[in-house]
Formats: structure tokens, sequence, C-alpha cells
């Protein structure tokens, strides 16, 4: 299974911060955004690593990472999203690196205290489809949240005022290879963007979506007051850690 970390967006939501960098170059604890994706996939028994990057200094990212020394690899992939079409429109860019081949996506910006170790096995096991991870949250508004009937997600709505679950979908999927043509069938959101949430709708349509829920803490660090917690997070625990 291949890796793929999204680092893209023009991170808005934490100007002035981002204003002239890259939201996931932006220091958490005593590590830069982007080491706890990578160190996610790393932890997973992932070796082949390809980053997304685009907005300001994607530059940064090359000279910072290089080949991927620091996490034990040989060698990084790099490509770059231009403008801010969503979440869906960078993964786009995998389509050849992945090789129509399994795929496990992580958000740049999404950092957990564990491991994924148990639900990549999964996914290798399950063979085909998509796999998503939810973590119970204060507050699933911000995010995209599951309808759940019994043990089945049934849909999911991306940032409802009303959640109808408490659980987030957290940016953590495992994809097969036909992520790539539902992409290619999806229509701009209300935000403009190719949104993740309808690439997940589109394998429950299918009755091809697992789920599983992640241990430890998991946060987003998109907002300032996300941020803020992963800094106090990784002082007070560690992230990256459970066995
Ligand atoms: C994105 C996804 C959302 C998911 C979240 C996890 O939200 O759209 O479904 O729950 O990441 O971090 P965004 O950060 O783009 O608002």
């Amino acid at each position: 299974m291949k890796g793929i970390v999204l680092a893209g967006g023009l991170g808005t939501r934490l100007h002035p911060l981002t204003k002239v960098t890259n939201k996931h170059l932006l220091p958490v604890y005593d590590r830069p955004m982007i080491y706890y994706p990578i160190q996610t996939l790393v932890n997973a028994g992932i070796r082949d690593i390809l980053l997304v990057t685009g907005g300001n200094s994607a530059g940064d990212f090359l000279k910072l990472l290089g080949n991927g020394k620091e996490f034990g690899l040989q060698h990084l992939d790099y490509t770059y999203q231009e403008g801010e079409g969503g979440i869906a429109d960078a993964l786009r860019l995998a389509e050849h690196f992945a090789d129509q081949g399994p795929i496990c996506v992580v958000l740049g910006d999404n950092i957990i205290e564990g491991n994924i170790l148990k639900a990549a096995q999964a996914f290798r096991d399950q063979k085909n489809g998509a796999k998503i991870l939810l973590k119970e949250v204060k507050d699933p508004q911000r995010f995209g949240v599951p309808v759940l009937d019994g043990t089945k997600v049934v849909k999911i709505e991306e940032k409802p005022s009303q959640p109808r679950s408490a659980y987030a979908v957290t940016g953590i999927y495992f994809y097969d290879g036909q992520v790539f043509d539902i992409i290619k069938t999806l229509k701009p959101s209300g935000r403009g963007e190719l949104e993740i949430t309808d690439v997940n709708n589109a394998y429950i349509e299918a009755g091809q979506l697992t789920w599983d829920v992640l241990d430890g803490w998991w946060t987003d660090a998109g907002t300032i007051e996300s941020l803020l917690l992963a800094n106090q997070l990784v002082a007070q625990t560690g992230a990256n850690k459970i066995e």
C-alpha cells in the first residue's frame, strides 16, 4: 500500500499565520506539522509516500524533508496542486503515483496519538472499497459527520449544523484504485471544492465502505483553536506513540 499526504491549500482559517507560509510548515510543539502525518504513514509500514503540496512556500517542503531520511525513507515523491480545488482535487494528482493500487491518504493537518497499524492491516485484507476512521468529538459540526444506522454508516454529512452523531470522520482514508474514477464524477460543493466526503458517500452507495474507531486522541490543526490544542496534546502526551 502506498501513502499520500495532502498538504496544499491556502490555510485561510489560520490567517495571518499562513499569509506567507504553508499551514503544514507551522510548528506543532517541537516539529513542523507535516512531520506528524508522514510519521503516521511510516508507522503503518508504508514506505512509498507522495506529498501533494501547493499554495505558499511549496518549495520549502523539499528543503525540509528532502528524501525523507529523517523518517528512515529512501525517497519521497512530491507533486504540486495549482489553486485551491479541495481535498479530492488534490488527491486527483496522485492517480499516476497510485498506479491502481491501494492507498492510505492522510490530511497534512491531522495529528494522532497512536498508530493506524490495525486499520491498515484490515484494509489490506479488505482488498477493495474504502475504509474511514471515526473519532468521537465535542464539536462534530466542524467535520464530516457519519449518520449511523446500528453499526452501518448510511451517509456522511459535511459540516452539518445539526450533527446526527457524535463522531468526526478523521482525515485518514483508505481507498482502492476506483477512487480516481469517482473523483472524476464529482461536482464542486457550495464552498467551491471537490469534497472528500462526496468520495466517501460514493463508496457508501456502492456498499463498499468500512469504518473503525481510531484509538488515542486525534485532532486537526487547521484553526487557531485546534492548532493550540494540537500543540498542547503533543507537549503533554507526545504523538504517534501508542503501539
Ligand atoms: C476536512 C474534511 C472533513 C474531515 C476533516 C478532518 O475538513 O472535509 O470531512 O472531517 O477534514 O480533519 P476541512 O479541514 O477541509 O474543513
